[in-house]
Order: structure tokens, then C-alpha cells, then sequence
């Protein structure tokens, strides 16, 4: 049971700035289970085989305790998102909405963004000029992904304070750390009708007057599926604003803290910007966003690694011990954008494997460059930095920068467009 208290301490505060000799110490075990009954999962193997497996819900409904009060993802009047729910409902609303995100309906959608992100990316970076130190968080990490999220679904750029308000809300009650459970539910559930009914109201309006976003494009389909309904509509369109806050936010700040721990890495990146493909991809197994899902259930009794999970017990699956699983990754504890195998669980895995990724991809390769080009002598004045309280969508709360002055924006048409290739 010594890995089960492990588990307590990754959710203890003062671990969160490296989480990772924890994270080593529950891979002694592959399966063990918590005080709370959850079975947690730490090793790369044993996790990718539980994404994969039919046997584990994502709906949890099926929990033994849900009857008793256990949670559910959907506030009362919405049903489930679809990341909260198992095939084949899952598989319906997930291709609906992939319809109006990419391939194969609309290819080159997050393609045609890219110059849009360069120009986002570099807008916040002109900001800088009169500056000699910046809160990368909140000057640059926070406003560019919710900026881009915002142009793709159609939401009002003016609105986003109060859709702020309700994403921390939401995210506070995803965090197993903070105060009881009723009262995040209830505030959470709150805050989820609230951001639903302002989705729902705006996506009527988009019904009258279609523009060429993702909410127009929803509400106006003919496919051979039918449409969402409004009600699908407003639970997963509040899904996608929020998953589009909270995780990139956290990669472009974990990114940039680890390069400016890696100079060396940092001052290849700046002569050499076709290496954003690689830093991302070892960002995301190295310091992930998500660094555990806690919103599975077991359908059946399941056999794994000596243990029995069984039937209707919640289980925890740990990415990003997974992801640095010596097993797996030759010298795991080294952030190495040359490693040549790099097969992160960063987005998770199987059927609910994350539907932001080719978004978020560009973003990142694009904002990280930027920065590093442009930011002369860029130091951190704090290290570690102050963390969010939350152990699952882990990320500093600030991250104080200083540096020399800003470059001007390079002129030339065309550039980062070799990213998109990637995305
Ligand atoms: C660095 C940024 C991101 C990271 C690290 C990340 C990570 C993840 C992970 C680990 C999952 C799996 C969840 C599960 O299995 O239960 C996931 C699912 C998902 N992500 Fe992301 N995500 C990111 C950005 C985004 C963005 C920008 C969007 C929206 C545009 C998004 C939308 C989603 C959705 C809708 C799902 C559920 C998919 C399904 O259930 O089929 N994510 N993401």
C-alpha cells in the first residue's frame, strides 16, 4: 500500500513543482490501488493497454459509488460531452463536430489559421517593447490560445472575462485538491449551465446570420448525420472553449520554463525554428499539461499486471508517469528534442485521444518561437515558479521572464509555414 500514499502526496501542493521522483516511486507498482478505492495506473504499458480497452467506461455513471453521489460530468438539464461519454454516442458527436475541425471535411481548416496564429503570437510580443520583464502567463501563455479558440468556434472576443470567470470555476472543480466535493459540483455545474445557455443563445444567432466559424458551421449542417442537438451543442461547444483555455495555456508555459532551463536547446531553436516540431513533441512527454486522467471506470472486472480492477471501480491513469516510464523512454528524466522514438502519452490514447492536438500543435511550435526569436537574453526571475494548486492540468501560475529588449517581427512572407506540414 506505500504507493497508495504516494498518490496522496502528488496531490499535496508542496510536490507540485516536480512531481516526478513521486512518479518513479508509483511505477515500482504498476497497479495499485488508493484509500478512496481508485485503482491507479503509473506504467507506460499497462496505461496504453487500459486507453484501449472496451472494458473501461468514460462514463461515469458506471461508477459502483454513483448512486451514492458520485460524480457526473453533465450539469442538470445538459447531457454529457462527449469526452464523458463511451461509444457509440461518443463516436457520433465526436464525428459531428470533427466534421467542422478537419480532416476529411475541412483539410486545410488549422492550415489556413497559421499565418492568423503568427500574427496573434506576434501582436502580444509587440506588446512587449517597453518592457524589461513580462508575466509569460498572463501577458502572453493565457490571452493567445483563448484568442485562437475564440476566432475558431465564433465567440466574441469581448466576452472572454466572464467566460474566464467560468473556465477557472470549471477547472477548480476538476482539481481533487480543493475544498468538498458538493461545493465544487454544485459551482461547477453553475457555471457550466451558465457558459451553455451563452453558447446556445450565441449559437441561434449564428443560425440566422452564419459567419465562417466552427458554431455557424454546426448549427447550419447537412450532412448525412443530422445536427447536433441544442442542447449537444451547447455541452460540447463549452467543452471545446474550455479544453482550448486550460491545457495549451500550461504547454506554452511549461515550454517555455524548460527551455529557459535548457539554453542550450533555446539557442538552437532561435537559429533553428524547424526544431519546434521536435521540442513540442518532447514537451509534451516531458511536462505534460495533463498529467493524469481521473475519469474512468472499470465496465468489468479487469486482470492487469497481477491485479484485479474490479467492476465498477473508478481508475486513474497517470500520463505523464506513463510517459517517462524508463521502460519506454531511454533515459526518461532528460528533456531531449533529438530523442528519435517519441511516443507520449501527452494526448492520451485511443477512442478519446485529444481533438484539440492538431490545433494545439501549431500553436505551440509557432508561440515558442516566437518567443525565443524575438526576446533578447529571456532569464527566469523565478525558478521554480508558483504553481497552479491543481495536480491534474498542471502548470505555473506565473512565470516571471526578465530580458533585454524585444526584436522587431521578421518580414518575411511565408515563414512557419513549413510548421503547418506537422499539424
Ligand atoms: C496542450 C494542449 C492540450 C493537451 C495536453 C490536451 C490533452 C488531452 C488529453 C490527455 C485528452 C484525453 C482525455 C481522455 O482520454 O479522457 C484530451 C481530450 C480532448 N481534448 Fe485535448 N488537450 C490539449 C488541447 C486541446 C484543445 C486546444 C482542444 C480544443 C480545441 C482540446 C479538446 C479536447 C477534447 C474535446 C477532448 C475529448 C476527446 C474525446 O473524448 O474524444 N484539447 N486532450
Amino acid at each position: 500500500m506505500a504507493s497508495a500514499s504516494v498518490y496522496d502526496q502528488l496531490l499535496d501542493y508542496t510536490n507540485r513543482a516536480n512531481p516526478y521522483p513521486l512518479y518513479a516511486e508509483l511505477r515500482r507498482t504498476p497497479v495499485t490501488r488508493a484509500d478512496d478505492g481508485s485503482y491507479i495506473l503509473s506504467t507506460y504499458r499497462e496505461i496504453v493497454a487500459l486507453l484501449h480497452d472496451p472494458r473501461v467506461s468514460s462514463d461515469l455513471r458506471n461508477r459502483a459509488d454513483y448512486a451514492m453521489g458520485g460524480d457526473d460530468e453533465s450539469p442538470p438539464g445538459l447531457p454529457p460531452n462527449f469526452i464523458a461519454l463511451d461509444p457509440p454516442e461518443h463516436d457520433r458527436v465526436r464525428r459531428l463536430l470533427t466534421r467542422h475541425f478537419g480532416p476529411p471535411h475541412d483539410p486545410y481548416l488549422i492550415h489556413r489559421m497559421i499565418p492568423e496564429l503568427v500574427e496573434i503570437a506576434s501582436g502580444l510580443i509587440d506588446n512587449l517593447t517597453t518592457r524589461s520583464h513580462v508575466d509569460l502567463v498572463d501577458d502572453f501563455a493565457y490571452p493567445f490560445p483563448i484568442t485562437v479558440i475564440c476566432r475558431l468556434l465564433g465567440v466574441p472576443r469581448e466576452d472572454e472575462p466572464t467566460l474566464h470567470v467560468w473556465a477557472d470555476t470549471i477547472v477548480e472543480a476538476i482539481d481533487p485538491t480543493t475544498g468538498d466535493f458538493a461545493t465544487r459540483k454544485r459551482r461547477r455545474d453553475r457555471a457550466r449551465t451558465e457558459l451553455g445557455r451563452y453558447l446556445g443563445e450565441l449559437a441561434d444567432a449564428r443560425r440566422d446570420h452564419p459567419g465562417d466559424d466552427m458554431l455557424s458551421g454546426l448549427v447550419t449542417d447537412d450532412g448525412p448525420e443530422g445536427r447536433l442537438s441544442r442542447e449537444e451543442l451547447m455541452t460540447n461547444a463549452a467543452l471545446l472553449l474550455f479544453a482550448g483555455h486550460e491545457t495549451t495555456v500550461n504547454l506554452i508555459a511549461n515550454g517555455m520554463l524548460t527551455l529557459l532551463r535548457h539554453p542550450d536547446v533555446l539557442q538552437r531553436l532561435r537559429r533553428q525554428p524547424d526544431l519546434a516540431i521536435r521540442v513540442v513533441e518532447e514537451l509534451l512527454r516531458y511536462e505534460p499539461p495533463v498529467q493524469f486522467l481521473n475519469n474512468r471506470v472499470a465496465l468489468d472486472d479487469i486482470d492487469i499486471a497481477g491485479t484485479t480492477i474490479s467492476r465498477g471501480a473508478p481508475i486513474v491513469l497517470v500520463l505523464a508517469a506513463g510517459s517517462r516510464d524508463p521502460d519506454h523512454a531511454p533515459n526518461p528524466d532528460r528533456f531531449d528534442p533529438d530523442r528519435q522514438y517519441n511516443e507520449h502519452l501527452g494526448f492520451g490514447g485511443g477512442i478519446h485521444y485529444c481533438f484539440g492536438a492538431p490545433l494545439t500543435r501549431p500553436e505551440t511550435q509557432i508561440t515558442l518561437t516566437e518567443l525565443v526569436r524575438r526576446l533578447e537574453n529571456p532569464r527566469l526571475l523565478a525558478d521554480p515558479p508558483p504553481y497552479r494548486p491543481n495536480p491534474l492540468l498542471r502548470g505555473p501560475r506565473h512565470l516571471p521572464v526578465g530580458f533585454d529588449g524585444v526584436a522587431p517581427a521578421p518580414a518575411t512572407p511565408g515563414r512557419d509555414q513549413r510548421l503547418s506540414q506537422h499539424v
